[in-house]
């Protein structure tokens, strides 16, 4: 803990006797905290993950394996998790490759995401010619083997991907396993919360990301179905494939926002942006600061390491070039990474009002103390004296957002201020703020009502 946070966590201004406003007063000062120098580093400074897709077979890499443990605190098997290498053949698993990416991951402290248990794409080819309810047996039989099989060791699963059709219609893709009936992805979710209860199950899709799309919606209601009738489902991965025809989208933030409303985490699970030079770094920078302003998107994936470790490797869409050399996407990515959060033990005070609405004087005075902090939210405390009679004012920064308050009446004259009044419990009053990386404390203002 330094000085800043805890020698002036109480913050006390008595206020003016008029009824001019009685100023804004700096009470604390930003700390300087030391920048991270991986991506790992300094996406858990605000409590998120950055992961990269792994290839077994590049694992003696001595150059790819450097910047994996450098650079990253969390893997994806690129292919080695799929059914096709999963389960060859009918009934028959093999762990061996994705286990290596495992055992890799997990021996360097990282965690794990799981990639894909139901999929229409890269089924064994036992599995392409099946139908009807054989198919669903089989597809659940395998859902249910592998996350059982990895029970404990991954962190999210994305159980069903890619199910969406593209284009207009904002309804399922056709495949075998859709034909199976539309209570496919379900079940399929159903089985792996049976398999692996305390692994997050998500939903991971690509062509998400643009707000006003079809398949986006579509996908949001399936999600916001799915929480209504608590089908388990915890997150929604942005698969995140960028390129000039696909370009990162400006409503990118609202999206993740309004899927994190549902009562889900979202994900950025396999980003890539073909590009070069600024204009890329700038691409990333975007992506990355539209995760970091929405609480609940809870990491970034890249969808490999070098540029010629891609699954697109002409249109160099990563972070470090063919050589192993950080690009400008690199830095513009960990530039924000560092400078869009500010843990929690080096919170800072904020501007301070208070004032009075009484012209003959008697004027209220508003505390502020820090509660308790969490990776995603911390909780505030303002402690009221001078009057019984208070109108306080508590206004937050973007995107902080109070999600919860207690022993006041509030109400909110916009997404960031929030006024209180008493409600009978006495005169101090507390609320959970959803911080979305910006620890700031919010600025307080007491008037007598
Ligand atoms: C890709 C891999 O990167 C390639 O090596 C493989 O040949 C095809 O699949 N969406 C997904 C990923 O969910 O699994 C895909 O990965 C890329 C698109």
């Amino acid at each position: 803990m330094t000085l800043t946070a805890k020698s002036v966590a109480r913050v006390t201004l008595v206020s003016a006797l008029l009824t001019a406003v009685a100023g804004a007063a700096i009470i604390g000062a930003s700390p300087a905290s030391g920048a991270a120098s991986t991506l790992g580093a300094a996406a858990q400074q605000s409590g998120r993950y950055f992961g990269t897709a792994v290839a077994a077979g590049k694992l003696g890499d001595s150059t790819y394996t450097g910047i994996l443990n450098r650079e990253f605190d969390m893997v994806t098997a690129e292919n080695e998790m799929k059914m096709d290498a999963t389960e060859p053949n009918q009934g028959q698993f093999s762990y061996g490759n994705a286990d290596r990416i495992v055992n890799q991951a997990r021996n360097q402290g990282k965690r794990v995401r799981g990639h894909a248990l139901a999929w229409h794409s890269q089924q064994p080819g036992w599995m392409q010619n099946m139908s009807g309810s054989s198919l669903r047996n089989a597809m659940l039989n395998h859902v249910t083997q592998v996350a059982t099989y990895y029970r404990g060791k991954i962190y999210a699963w994305d159980v069903v991907n890619e199910a969406f059709a593209d284009g207009s219609s904002g309804g399922r893709r056709d495949s075998n396993l859709q034909r199976t009936g539309n209570d496919w992805i379900e079940a399929a979710f159903r089985a792996a919360r049976s398999a692996d209860p305390n692994a997050k199950l998500c939903y991971n899709d690509y062509n998400t990301d643009n707000w006003s799309h079809a398949k986006t919606q579509g996908v949001y209601r399936m999600v916001q179905d799915f929480k209504s009738r608590g089908v388990p489902i915890d997150c929604v991965g942005f698969q995140a494939h960028f390129n000039s025809g696909n370009p990162v989208p400006s409503n990118y933030h609202t999206t993740l926002q309004n899927f994190a409303a549902l009562g889900v985490d979202v994900q950025i699970t396999e980003l890539d942006i073909e590009g070069s030079g600024s204009s890329q770094a700038q691409q990333y920078q975007g992506v990355t600061q539209a995760c970091l302003s929405v609480p609940r998107c809870t990491g970034i994936t890249v969808w490999g390491i070098r540029d010629s470790d891609s699954w697109r490797a002409s249109g160099t869409p990563l972070l470090f070039d063919g050589n192993g050399n950080k690009k400008a996407a690199y830095t513009s990515v960990l530039n924000v990474l560092n400078n869009g959060t500010d843990p929690g033990p080096t919170s800072t005070t904020s501007t301070t009002t208070t004032t009075s609405s009484n012209p003959g004087g008697g004027g209220c005075t508003a505390t502020y103390s820090e509660g308790e902090k969490w990776s995603d939210r911390f909780n505030g405390n303002v402690t009221v004296s001078g009057t019984d009679n208070w109108i306080v004012t508590v206004t937050v920064s973007s995107p902080q957002r109070i999600i919860a308050t207690w022993n006041t009446s509030a109400s909110w004259d916009s997404a960031n201020v929030m006024t209180a009044r008493p409600n009978g419990n006495g005169n101090t009053f507390g609320f959970t703020i959803q911080h979305g990386g910006n620890w700031n404390w919010p600025s307080v203002s007491c008037r007598v009502g």
